[in-house]
């Protein structure tokens, strides 16, 4: 039987396409599991490096686990009230805060879309994480945050004190700005600069803020900026953004106010 028949090709091509594509869809499902894996556990590794916790950029699986499972507690709170969640509304263990935000249900619109970059709706609940002492005080508490920059929406977590006001860590974990440029908001000599700013002024105010070009140590704002990006003053100015709106009013400040007042009477919850 001739084998170079245009039927002959087209079988072969056709039965190559259809094992290809066989291959192809079964490595993606099967290797999804292990990508939500693998997403979770460089979560948890970030809310770990914003809380000073770990420093390690290689994967160490089990030490993560362990850090996390010793010093986190990770909790479902309201953005509104700043109040725990209402299980009987919502439940923590299967809540995906990214779908949430897309959610009409689970989601509310933003006042004014330039308060969040352009970003029109925001999530009704979101994960804080409480960092606990060895006697399990809380010490800090770490938010995740969010926001667009030039390129794209960047997503991190900042750290605060128990004061809810000292910077106490901030990582970038998941963005699509020009390494070299806004990419560098993921660089740790860069995210150092943030430890020990304070978010807010004696009137309440949130003023941290990314500055453009370098901060002048000797000026009294000098303890609430930061050192601008050079050559990425629109990823800087979305990060300052982000930051003003995530521990403002429409974002995690009644929490904060909950976490103040809770610290000043000397209780830990
Ligand atoms: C290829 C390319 C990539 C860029 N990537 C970024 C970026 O990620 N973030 C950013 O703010 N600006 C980026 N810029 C620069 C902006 O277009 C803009 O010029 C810059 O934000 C101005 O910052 P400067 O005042 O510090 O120079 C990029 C420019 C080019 C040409």
């Amino acid at each position: 039987m001739a084998r170079d028949t245009i039927g002959q090709t087209l079988l072969v091509a056709t039965v190559l396409c259809v094992v290809c594509s066989v291959l192809v869809a079964s490595a993606a499902v099967g290797l999804r599991s292990r990508q939500e894996a693998n997403k979770q556990l460089d979560q948890m590794k970030n809310v770990l490096i914003a809380a000073g916790l770990f420093d390690k950029k290689e994967n160490s699986a089990d030490e993560v686990n362990e850090i996390f499972e010793a010093s986190i507690e990770r909790v479902l709170i309201d953005l509104e009230s700043g109040a725990e969640a209402d299980s009987s509304q919502v439940n923590a263990e299967t809540y995906d805060q990214r779908e949430a935000a897309r959610d009409p249900k689970l989601s509310q619109t933003i006042e004014s879309a330039a308060e969040l970059g352009g970003i029109k709706r925001r999530e009704k609940y979101s994960f804080v994480y409480r960092v606990k002492g060895e006697s399990g005080e809380i010490e800090k508490v770490v938010l995740p945050i969010y926001g667009k920059g030039l390129w794209s929406t960047v997503y991190g977590f900042l750290a605060v004190g128990v004061d809810a006001s000292t910077v106490e860590g901030i990582t970038f974990y998941e963005h699509g700005e020009t390494p070299g440029l806004g990419g560098e908001i993921e660089n740790p000599a860069w995210t150092a600069l943030w430890k020990g700013k304070t978010v807010f002024n004696d009137s309440g105010e949130v003023v941290l803020e990314v500055v453009k070009g370098s901060v002048n140590p000797e000026s009294a704002a000098a303890d609430h900026q930061v050192d601008g990006l050079s050559g990425a003053t629109i990823t800087s100015k979305g990060v300052s953004q982000l930051v003003h709106y995530w521990m403002g009013p429409h974002g995690f400040g009644p929490f904060l106010d909950l976490l103040r007042q809770s610290a000043g009477g000397g209780t830990s919850g």
